[in-house]
């Protein structure tokens, strides 16, 4: 696999772009997907590697501390991880310190330089991901953090080739699927559908990322909810 880029935080550098805009549709498409009850708890995942979950989580999040919501950003994909370098923290203490019981939740978040905006980065990388992922130690971080913020919300390890993901779509309130354009095959991403939905998830909305675009020569994306399938934009 070729090394990538750490993703770029385009509403920081380019707040007026196409896909600015683009995330904050998102922001708003996901406030109104379940009105009598907003989504506070939010996962997001993709079917396979590379899609752009760790770029649509971070300008996600961004996008809603924008709008003075107090947002925590938590990294629960425990094999890649890289909010930290997004937020140019340090990858430790955070996530698996608290599930290893090696610190309280409130050591293991970071302020960034974003007003409204924490990060709880992974942590150290541990041998048993999917276990800590799915275990009640888990669900007690984030019962934590629906008490001390508005919206949670956690990127992951792809679908298909472990299960962590899953294990955590349950806990959560809803779960955005990121379809890389043009680089994942269409059965794969019914597949990731269908073990979020096995393992009792909801899916609130699908990213299409990396959408070519004339204006800014960076992504817009389209979504849709359920069956409807339409541009947003
Ligand atoms: N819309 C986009 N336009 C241009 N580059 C992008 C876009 N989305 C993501 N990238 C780049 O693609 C690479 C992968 O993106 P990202 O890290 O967000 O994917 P990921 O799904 O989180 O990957 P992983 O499975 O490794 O966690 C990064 O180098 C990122 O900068
Ligand atoms: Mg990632």
């Amino acid at each position: 696999m070729k090394p990538q880029t750490t993703p770029r935080l385009v509403l920081i550098d380019d707040p007026l772009s196409t896909t600015s805009e683009a995330y904050r549709v998102l922001r708003t498409n996901l406030h109104y997907a379940n009105p009598d009850a907003p989504l506070r708890r939010i996962l997001v995942t993709s079917a396979a590697p590379t899609e752009g979950k760790s770029t649509t989580v971070s300008n996600l999040g961004v996008a809603l501390a924008q709008t003075e919501r107090s947002v925590l950003l938590v990294d629960a994909d425990l094999r890649r991880p890289i909010l930290h370098l997004i937020f140019n923290q340090r990858p430790s203490p955070g996530l698996t310190s608290y599930l290893a019981g090696e610190g309280s939740f409130q050591a293991a978040i970071a302020k960034t330089s974003i007003p409204n905006l924490s990060l709880v980065p992974s942590g150290r990388i541990p041998p048993n991901p999917a276990e800590l992922l799915a275990s009640r130690r888990m669900r007690e971080f984030l019962d934590a953090a629906v008490e001390k913020y508005d919206v949670v919300l956690l990127d992951s390890h792809p679908i298909l080739p472990v299960t962590d993901a899953c294990a955590l779509a349950a806990m959560m309130d809803g779960v955005v699927l990121v379809v890389g354009s043009g680089t994942t095959p269409e059965g794969a991403v019914r597949r990731a559908k269908e073990q979020v939905e096995a393992a009792h998830g909801k899916i609130v909305g699908v990213v299409v990322n990396r959408l070519e675009t004339k204006s800014d020569g960076y992504s817009r994306y389209y979504r849709y909810y359920g069956k409807q399938k339409k541009p947003v934009k």
